[in-house]
């Protein structure tokens, strides 16, 4: 067992929607979050650049004596996490687009992607698409612009809706029953995908399943802190505006300012 926090990290303030599933999941768990918005978005970025962005991140959470990593981004999942793990002692967590159960699920045989221009073109998306997506058409949306929008506090705000317009309306024509959230900035916008959305649309989230692998692996490898803490030790760093990671968690949750 140990008492060490699970450390998370993201390209900015998305990553939260992972950290808010694994902390139900894990209430008795420490934990630290980064959120590099200063460097956000990484969807746009080199692979060689969203590597290096990531290796900063990862060494960070190990000077602050994180047991677990959890990349709670897409964007660094799909480009670096092979680097991560063959170069770091701790175990990973990754999130990468649920293309799988979308492409069990289907009936219409087409299915709705929207992500990064980074995971999308990343070689681990496309060998899971590959596999398990061969035989039903998948819709590729590039999201750019809509982290932007949400890092600069304009989450609800008609820009982001008429975004989300032209991003949907090639895969509404296509018939999509199901739309994957390939990215941790999303599942904040699901209550507006869902007023956009036709209603037959499911939308598929990996949050939870991240959470539940996380705590698998940490059972598996006997780290779940069995010390019975009242309060755990939860704490959100943001280099960027920390006004609006605040804003996300609902002010819940300890954030503060850290230059990284
Ligand atoms: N939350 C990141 C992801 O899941 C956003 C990437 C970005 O910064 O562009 O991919």
């Amino acid at each position: 067992m140990s008492n060490r926090p699970i450390g998370i990290f993201d390209s900015g303030i998305g990553g939260t929607s992972i950290f808010k599933e694994i902390h139900a999941l894990l209430p008795n768990e420490n934990s630290i979050y980064l959120a590099d918005s200063k460097n956000a978005p990484y969807g746009n970025k080199s692979e060689e650049d969203i590597l290096q962005l990531s290796i900063k991140n990862t060494e960070l959470l190990l000077r602050k004596k994180s047991k677990i990593i959890v990349v709670a981004c897409n964007t660094a999942t799909t480009n670096a996490i092979a680097y991560l793990r063959n170069n770091y002692d701790v175990p990973f967590i990754g999130i990468e687009p649920a293309i799988k159960p979308a492409a069990l699920k289907t009936r219409t045989k087409a299915v709705g992607i929207l992500a990064t221009k980074g995971t999308l073109s990343s070689q681990l998306f496309h060998k899971t698409t590959d596999i398990y997506a061969s035989d039903i058409e998948v819709i590729e949306q590039d999201g750019d612009g809509i982290v932007p929008l949400i890092e600069s506090g304009k989450l609800h705000s008609d820009e982001m809706e008429s975004l989300l317009k032209t991003y949907l309306k090639p895969m509404i024509d296509k018939n999509i029953d199901h739309l994957v959230l390939g990215c941790t900035h999303y599942p904040y916008l699901i209550p507006i995908l869902k007023k956009l959305l036709p209603e037959k649309v499911t939308i598929i989230d990996s949050g939870l399943a991240v959470a539940k692998q996380t705590k698998n692996i940490l059972t598996a490898n006997n780290l779940l802190n069995q010390l019975e803490t009242k309060e755990p030790y939860i704490k959100l760093y943001s280099n960027g505006n920390i006004d609006i990671l605040k804003s996300i968690i609902d002010n819940e949750f300890e954030a503060s300012y850290l230059d990284f």
